[in-house]
């Protein structure tokens, strides 16, 4: 492969974020700035197995930056975890000239870009999943919308169980981070909120909560759950037997990955795509494009694969301290 940049192939991988189809538009555009053509891979990894593409131009990505989902699609692909399976995303990356990938994903997307680019392809990354558990950067396209998503359902679960004077089980997604039940649990006021970063105690974290809250004159109660801890139908029912009163579970689900990008993922996802472009164009390859202090930064793939990011235990604090106080029943 040359040494200037000319064809790129951007592909969205993994579990899809809001703000991915901005990412893409970015990137597709950016390319054009710098006089490169872009080629979009479907299916992610598998796209560039399968040689599933798409041109991109200017037109193509217009109309996309306020649509969720992924116009790209997305897969998690289990042919690129071996090697028959990248050699053939490399014949695929010759095939169509392709001097450089954009990959759009998470931690599984940024694993597959460094074998890519242990093969002699270049590769820049860009975070997005709703978890915001990547950890060279302090965000990841997709969280914020994804918050906003939970709070707005939960808002409306407050409603009833308020009028019903019950205790709601939330579980919201994350199999192995808290971030986004922490920032919605604060976020509602949460009576409690598990994650997976912290050991679970029912009596401490939850039946105390409870009671707490119950003696502070608080009538109904709201346990975010994210779903690394556990089942929120099991904890429901050890709540049950614990206080004696009967929860109402709410799985959110894949409702929190759709819906429109706010303006935090249009924005950053516009940034981190025309900056991952850049890179590109300058030379500088193999890397993850990262906010930190509200810039942005490069990050080598390889180093960011290793950095984690911790959940902000002090977040706890603040729950406990501003969640439950004297009420006058409400
Ligand atoms: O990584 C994002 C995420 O939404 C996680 O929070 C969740 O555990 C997982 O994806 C669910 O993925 P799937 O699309 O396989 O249901």
């Amino acid at each position: 492969m040359g040494d200037k940049i000319k064809r790129i192939g951007v592909l969205t991988s993994g579990g899809d974020a809001p703000g991915m189809n901005a990412a893409v538009r970015a990137v597709a555009r950016s390319a054009i700035t710098f006089g490169m053509e872009c080629i979009g891979i479907r299916r992610g990894w598998q796209g560039l197995i399968t040689t599933d593409f798409v041109t991109l131009d200017a037109a193509s990505v217009g109309h996309i930056l306020s649509r969720g989902g992924t116009i790209l699609y997305t897969a998690r692909s289990d042919e690129f975890r071996t090697e028959k399976g990248r050699k053939k995303a490399v014949a695929t990356c010759k095939m169509l000239g392709l001097d450089a990938i954009v990959a759009i994903g998470g931690d599984g997307t940024f694993r597959g870009a460094l074998e890519l680019s242990r093969l002699g392809v270049p590769v820049a990354g860009i975070p997005a999943t709703i978890d915001n558990d990547i950890g060279c950067t302090n965000y990841t396209i997709g969280f914020d919308t994804a918050c906003n998503t939970a709070i707005e359902c939960i808002d409306k679960l407050r409603d009833t169980m308020q009028s019903h004077e019950r205790c709601s089980v939330v579980e919201v997604m994350g199999r192995n981070a808290g971030f986004l039940a922490l920032y919605v649990g604060i976020s509602v006021g949460a009576t409690a909120v598990l994650v997976p970063e912290r050991e679970f105690n029912l009596q401490r974290d939850v039946v105390e909560r409870i009671r707490s809250a119950r003696l502070a004159g608080h009538t109904h109660f709201m346990v975010v759950v994210a779903e690394g801890v556990g089942s929120a139908v099991e904890i429901g029912k050890q709540i049950h037997e614990a206080v004696g009163i009967e929860p109402r579970v709410t799985v959110l689900g894949h409702i929190q990955r759709g819906g429109s990008p706010n303006a935090r993922d249009r924005e950053t996802a516009t940034r981190m795509g025309y900056f991952a472009v850049k890179a590109l164009a300058e030379g500088r390859t193999n890397l993850v494009i990262s906010t930190r202090d509200g810039g942005i930064v490069e990050t080598p793939i390889e180093e960011a694969l290793q950095m984690t990011k911790h959940l902000q235990m002090d977040r706890y604090e603040v729950l406990e301290a501003v969640g439950i106080s004297k009420t006058h029943g409400l």
